[in-house]
């Protein structure tokens, strides 16, 4: 039996279920929407006035919260622009790239290209991880052409060349009926089911760098391990094709033979090779994919995320927390563990969490941080709770109707002194507070002051 299962969730994009944690890592929702949602969106960075934006990922998991963000930063940052100048370049290095001797010239011309970009803020994400195979698999796995996507893009194209999408629908579903007469009517739902789901927003996508830039930042940090055999065999399996991605894997696996610190003469070669014509073929592309990694800098810490920050001593402009949910992964919520996020998030920073729960909200009022609420707008809801040092960065408070709720048994935090309790431990621990304590319960709380959600 495998560990995970792979599942399309309602945007297109592909969620695990982890049967160890016997838990979802991404919701059914949408696990590339959730990103954009919860984290990317709300995090403001494109406000952040910085010279090199840093950002702390706990939790990577498959990594869709750095990805967005990664795709959100180079379209902030237009790194696809093509003025003239550049074209020319373009240009220019096409017609030396034919001649081996000329190959200190491209290199003068990339550089250059590179140089012109150096307004550009710099990005920095601190990925922390335990499980070292998901971080290594995470750049395959499909974010862009999923059955929805082929039927948001392929489909309505179709329907124009017929007058109607009832039309088309109506057709598929003679043709199949033919098949099988008696299932016409489930073969509609079916249909109609599929039509309906298209709504993951153009801008939610992964830019088409961001894997690839996965796949390099990994190999640089494995050398010749990555992927490794297990991870090869996963990949090419022919019932895990539809999640992951070929065309990646081609990439990786060649970068992997070919090394990648290639000698000069090599790199040309390189340079031309097939591969990169499937995926980077034009010119230009290269070239920002190269401006690209000049800009974002990754690094993954693979362990314990309790042990992982204590060897940071960076101050982050934005904290994602993705663990899963707490009374599964205490040992990510407790007082002990937020108290070493408050030290190392900047004056202005933000922490972001999808978690709306009463506990969490108290544990980041106990450790000092100005707590409200993410509010999003297409759902006109509440989706998750964001924290700062700084107050005039909280947009949507906590009521104080929601401040009491925290003051009430609900809110009882967990505990893990020396970051080094196991699961069991806090739990037991917090159990223990929770039956001995003098607090209100929150049921009370409710039928006093009423069920107002603030
Ligand atoms: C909800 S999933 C995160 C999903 C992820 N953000 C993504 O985009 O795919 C929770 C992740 O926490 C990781 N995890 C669990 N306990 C951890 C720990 N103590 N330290 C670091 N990571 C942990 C799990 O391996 C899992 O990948």
């Amino acid at each position: 039996m495998r560990d995970y299962e792979p599942y399309y969730t309602e945007d297109g994009s592909i969620g695990l279920y982890s049967y160890a944690d016997k838990d979802v890592f991404h919701s059914k929702y949408g696990a590339l929407t959730e990103a954009w949602e919860k984290f990317v969106i709300p995090s403001e960075l494109e406000s952040i006035n910085k010279k090199e934006i840093k950002v702390l990922d706990i939790c990577y998991g498959i990594g869709y919260n750095t990805k967005a963000l990664m795709s959100f930063f180079i379209e902030k940052n237009k790194i696809r622009k093509k003025n003239l100048i550049e074209k020319f370049f373009i240009k220019l290095l096409h017609i030396v790239s034919k001649h081996t001797y000329k190959i200190f010239k491209i290199k003068k011309l990339l550089s250059y290209s590179i140089d012109s970009l150096d307004d550009n803020k710099k990005l920095l994400i601190d990925c922390l991880e335990i499980n070292e195979e998901l971080v290594n698999l995470s750049p395959f796995f499909k974010t862009i052409k999923t059955p929805q996507e082929y039927y948001s893009y392929f489909v309505p194209e179709i329907f124009n060349s017929f007058d109607s999408y009832y039309k088309l629908r109506d057709l598929f579903v003679n043709i199949a009926s033919r098949y099988s007469p008696k299932n016409r009517q489930e073969i509609k739902d079916l249909l109609n089911l599929k039509f309906q789901k298209m709504h993951i927003d153009k801008e939610y996508k992964i830019h088409p760098f961001v894997n690839y830039y996965l796949i390099n930042a990994l190999y640089e940090l494995y050398g010749e391990n990555f992927p490794d055999e297990n991870i090869k065999e996963n990949l090419i399996k022919g019932k895990n094709r539809r999640f992951f991605d070929k065309s990646l894997i081609k990439y990786a696996l060649f970068n992997q033979k070919y090394g990648y610190n290639k000698s000069s003469k090599y790199d040309l070669s390189t340079f031309l090779h097939n591969i990169y014509y499937d995926y980077l073929s034009r010119r230009y592309k290269k070239i920002d994919f190269r401006a690209t990694q000049e800009l974002i800098k990754l690094n993954f810490y693979i362990n314990d995320a309790r042990k992982s920050i204590l060897a940071l001593d960076k101050e982050y402009d934005c904290i994602f927390l993705d663990a899963f949910t707490y009374n599964k992964a205490p040992q990510l919520w407790s007082v002990e563990f937020i108290a070493e996020l408050y030290k190392r998030i900047s004056p202005t920073g933000l922490l972001l969490t999808y978690s709306n729960s009463v506990q969490i909200r108290n544990t980041l009022l106990e450790n000092k941080f100005y707590v409200g609420k993410i509010y999003n707008k297409k759902l006109n809801k509440f989706i998750g709770t964001v924290a700062s040092k700084d107050k005039s960065k909280i947009k949507y408070p906590l009521s104080t109707y929601e401040i009491g709720l925290c003051n009430t048994k609900a809110g009882i935090p967990y505990h893990d002194p020396n970051l080094s309790f196991d699961k069991k431990d806090i739990l037991e621990l917090r159990e223990y507070e929770f039956k001995h304590s003098d607090l209100m319960s929150s049921s009370r709380y409710i039928k006093i002051r009423g069920n107002n959600n603030g």
